[in-house]
């Protein structure tokens, strides 16, 4: 198989597999991360970060099934200035290492946005624009309003590589709309989707929710939410100027849903319930999953397929 090649490229950033990590499980801690420079997964991506250390909603705060997860983790992070002081000691994983950033308030966003780029080790930056669990906070990502001036605001001080985590959208009007407020501005990349926020798993035995925060409502991951995640990297992918990568997340578990996220048109996909579930050892796992279902069918490259879903006419 070593003729098939998973590798890709977000925006000049070259990755040796199309496959990393979703800015939300084991990535956290600076051990998260190293694990995660050994590992098979072709970046290293942060936890979403605050101006300060910030400790998250009360436990239990996450819950699995067979389906997938929910989670109010509400961001648990350890401040900006601990992911931005270890990018120079994961310099020798030799990968990109992206910084999730989540202020919350536009004026946080810009002094982190500021600082990261004055840190050359610091590869990219993904600005998550969709957290459902900060209790009293909005999805950005919904307000299409703030969206824009969010971005008014960051590109006024911003000249490193920076994409924006998008909340899925449902309606193509909001396709749409979102979009042409994207194209305005130099963005290198937009990540479909994060979860889909305020779901809802209930426990029949015990009657009741399964996590604590909010009530029981969080975000919803998992096999639940590959279609529409295909859906928004499909929708988007067609919408967005071609300078703009688009990143693929939601139900990824084997190579089979990675495959679907490119031929959909992603350049490359990140696994949050799967690594969670599994561990370190999903990336090559599923990277070699990929490479089988690649060679069965000719490919040899990810471009010969990505972005060509066919349509019955
Ligand atoms: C969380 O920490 O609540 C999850 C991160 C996210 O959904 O953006």
């Amino acid at each position: 198989m070593s003729e098939v090649s998973v590798s890709t490229n977000i925006s000049g950033i070259e990755l040796k597999s199309c496959l990393y990590n979703a800015s939300g499980p084991l990535c956290t801690t600076v051990e998260h991360l190293n694990d995660l420079g050994l590992s098979h997964s072709a970046a290293i991506l942060s936890k979403s970060s605050t101006l300060k250390e910030h400790k998250g909603n009360p436990s239990p705060r996450y819950f699995e099934n067979e389906l997938g997860s929910i989670n109010s983790m509400g961001l648990p992070n350890k401040g900006y200035l601990y992911y931005d002081s270890l990018a120079s000691s994961l310099l020798k994983y030799e990968k990109p290492y992206f910084v999730s950033v989540s202020g919350f308030s536009l004026e946080e966003n810009l002094c982190i946005i500021k600082k990261l780029n004055e840190n050359k080790e610091v590869t990219a930056i993904e600005l998550n624009l969709s957290c459902p669990n900060v209790p009293g906070k909005p999805q950005t990502g919904y307000d299409f309003q703030q969206v824009k001036l969010v971005l008014e605001e960051v590109f006024k001080i911003n000249k490193k590589t920076l994409g924006v985590k998008l909340p899925p959208y449902f309606d193509l009007i909001h396709f749409y709309s979102m979009a042409d407020i994207l194209n305005e501005y130099p963005l290198s990349f937009v990540t479909c989707i994060n979860s889909i926020g305020n779901g809802l798993v209930i426990d029949v035995e015990t009657e009741s929710v399964v996590i604590k925060p909010k009530n029981g409502f969080g975000g919803i991951g998992g096999d639940y939410i590959k279609p529409t995640a295909l859906a928004n990297v499909r929708k988007f992918r067609e919408l967005l100027k071609k300078e703009i990568s688009v990143i693929g997340c939601g139900g990824i578990k084997t190579g089979m849903d990675a495959f679907e996220h490119i031929l959909c048109g992603a350049d490359a996909v990140q696994i949050g319930t799967q690594f969670m579930r599994e561990g370190i050892n999903c990336f090559e796992r599923i990277e070699s999953e990929l490479k089988e279902l690649m060679q069965s069918k000719g490919y040899k490259t990810l471009n010969e397929f990505k972005g060509n879903i066919k349509l019955i006419h």
